[in-house]
């Protein structure tokens, strides 16, 4: 590939791998054939999901992304730290402007302290559906995972598929001011299972041999849905979340949040045969209408006599298919908690933590002293209906859907917020995002009556102004305005130490928080009807975009942005845009 660099010269100071990696991830669209209907995707390289980006803790990464489609388009790399690089963070309009038809941008950042699996995807709104990929971080050479090292590794990419246009779609909520409607899969690396209409090769298949050790690699890309996955018959032992190191624990099944990662290793020890892997929805919310169905991807023991590559012609592949008898066949299926098992749920996340305990040697480093202490509401709200145009109002008692933060509903600027921060331009957002709420109520379990501050939200492009250094704790309580429901709030340019969750309202004598050893993450699901307690550093400055990663939440309004001012001398100070940098 054939990137120049001239543009290294403000990254001189930085710790920098001996490499610097190069991709090209070119957007386009394209037909493809799917549960009996051909439909157009947009896509990245011609893959669905989109290509492996892998580099070594450390690694400089340079990814020339060009927009092929007639939409905007802008991409995220999810999870990644930015340390002074939020200008190739990607959310359209909080960091940079999209990259419009026909134009191409480079992502320049390095990859500091976080070896595990993350992602990248579209950061604007809802072509995330389908423009997402892995992003694999390996550790340093010569340095070896903290477990022992599995033969073979496997990504496996949950997601959701829509027959219909995803524009489309986004356009039609949108105006009708009503819920989503559900997908028609969810898939697997791309691949419903053998469950769905015309899909009975359209399985992701991970052969096995016996004896040996796996580490999956498993991606939550799905847009709107919460997940649940398991592998039939097999033990998975977690040893890392959201790009960190966990203490190993055993489990049967992982619940995963749209924007969360976990990695597993398993253990190829039950008989030969062919055992599914499930995907399948954590739906806490009531009333709220979902695909309730299971999809599968198969995990398949092959002998050492046979080849693990699939037979060579249809020929064979059919003549096998007949000559098989039903019973050499056999699934066996995983046992996944119901769609509604918050207590499962809990359990689960309950067992998450660091592998590092918080000892001066460790990398923990929970800040203990707080500098800036919020409490974020966080719910789903309703617009009244006042246009005449009753077609616009068909969320919950004929108004409109909303989501907010503090009872603000964010309203996406016109140009970048970063680009308006850093160069002064007036009157594109305000600095008095609110740290807590106006009024203190029973978020949990009483939706407020008085309409007129409660469900009715203010709207606003506001920040959260954190001075650099700062140590910043942030309670989220899930609110009952419109319904409880679970959240994945997502923060860009931090992890967060997760310190606890729990159900009902936050109460700070009862809360149970882990000061040890508490997972680092990047994004948490806040119970539903419940609260999350995270604190983080403020030591890298720029414009950080904070929101559901459930899509239509950040349609809706479900986000807020912190801005970080700069510290002292070059390495806590923003650098200056690239000088490619894309006009509105
Ligand atoms: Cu994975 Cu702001 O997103």
């Amino acid at each position: 590939m054939d990137f120049s660099d001239q543009n290294v010269s403000v990254l001189e100071a930085w710790p920098k791998g001996s490499v610097t990696r190069c991709y090209e991830l070119k957007v386009q669209t394209a037909s493809i054939a799917k549960l009996c209907k051909t439909s157009t995707v947009v896509n990245v390289n011609g893959m669905y999901p989109g290509p492996n980006i892998s580099a070594r803790e450390d690694d400089r990464v340079v990814v020339k992304v060009t927009n092929r489609t007639p939409y905007n388009i802008s991409i995220h790399w999810h999870g990644v730290r930015q340390r002074l690089t939020c200008w190739s963070d990607g959310p359209a309009y909080i960091t940079q402007c999209p990259i419009q038809s026909g134009q191409s941008f480079k992502y320049r950042f390095t990859l500091l302290n976080q070896p595990g699996t993350l992602f990248w995807h579209a950061h604007i709104s809802w072509p995330r559906a389908t423009v997402h990929g892995p992003l694999i971080i390996y550790p340093k050479q010569g340095v070896s995972y903290p477990f022992e090292p599995p033969f073979e590794e496997h990504v496996i990419v949950l997601g959701e598929y829509w027959l219909r246009d995803i524009q489309d779609l986004e356009r039609h909520v949108k105006e009708s001011g009503g819920g989503p409607p559900s997908s028609d899969a969810y898939i697997l690396n791309g691949r419903p299972g053998p469950l769905h209409n015309c899909s009975r090769d359209d399985v992701y298949t991970v052969s096995v041999t016996k004896g040996k050790k796996y580490l999956l690699r498993i991606i939550n890309a799905a847009l709107n849905m919460e997940h649940f996955f398991g592998v039939a018959n097999h033990t998975m032992t977690v040893v890392e979340t959201d790009g960190e190191y966990t203490k190993p624990f055993n489990t049967s099944f992982l619940m995963l949040t749209p924007g969360q990662t976990y990695n597993v290793l398993i253990e190829a020890d039950q008989p030969i045969g062919k055992y599914y892997m499930a995907m399948a929805p954590y739906m806490p919310a009531k009333n709220v209408p979902f695909l309730n169905k299971t999809s599968y991807a198969i995990l398949n023991y092959v002998t050492h006599t046979k080849s693990i590559a699939s037979p060579p012609t249809v020929e064979v592949d059919k003549l096998a298919r007949k000559s098989c008898s039903r019973r050499s066949m056999i699934l066996y299926e995983p046992i996944l908690p119901n769609a509604n098992d918050t207590e499962s749920v809990q359990a689960f996340a309950d067992q998450v933590k660091s592998l590092y305990p918080n000892q001066h040697w460790s990398p923990i480093d929970v800040p203990l002293k707080i500098d800036k202490s919020l409490f974020f509401a966080i719910g789903l709200n309703v617009f009244s209906c006042n246009s005449s145009d009753a077609d616009r109002c068909q969320g919950p008692n004929g108004g409109i859907f909303a989501a907010s933060v503090n009872n603000i509903t964010f309203r996406r600027p016109r140009v970048s917020l970063l680009n308006a921060y850093y160069n002064n331009l007036e009157g594109y957002y305000s600095t008095d995002f609110p740290d807590k709420p106006e009024k203190m109520y029973d978020f949990a379990n009483e939706a407020p009556n008085n309409i007129g501050v409660d469900t009715q939200p203010a709207i606003g492009t506001r920040v959260s102004v954190l001075e650099y250094g700062w140590a910043v704790q942030v309670i989220f309580q899930d609110t009952g305005t419109v319904g409880t429901e679970n959240h994945p709030i997502h923060l860009h340019g931090f992890s967060f130490y997760l310190l606890g969750t729990g159900l009902g309202n936050f109460n700070s004598s009862t809360a149970v928080l882990n000061f040890y050893d508490p997972p680092y993450r990047n994004t948490v699901g806040v119970p539903v009807g419940g609260w999350a307690v995270i604190r983080f550093r403020a030591d890298n400055p720029g414009v950080w975009f904070m929101h559901c990663h459930q899509d239509v939440h950040t349609t809706w309004g479900l986000s807020m942005a912190f801005l970080v001012k700069n510290g002292k001398g070059k390495m806590q100070t923003l650098p200056p845009p690239p000088p490619d940098l894309l006009p509105c």
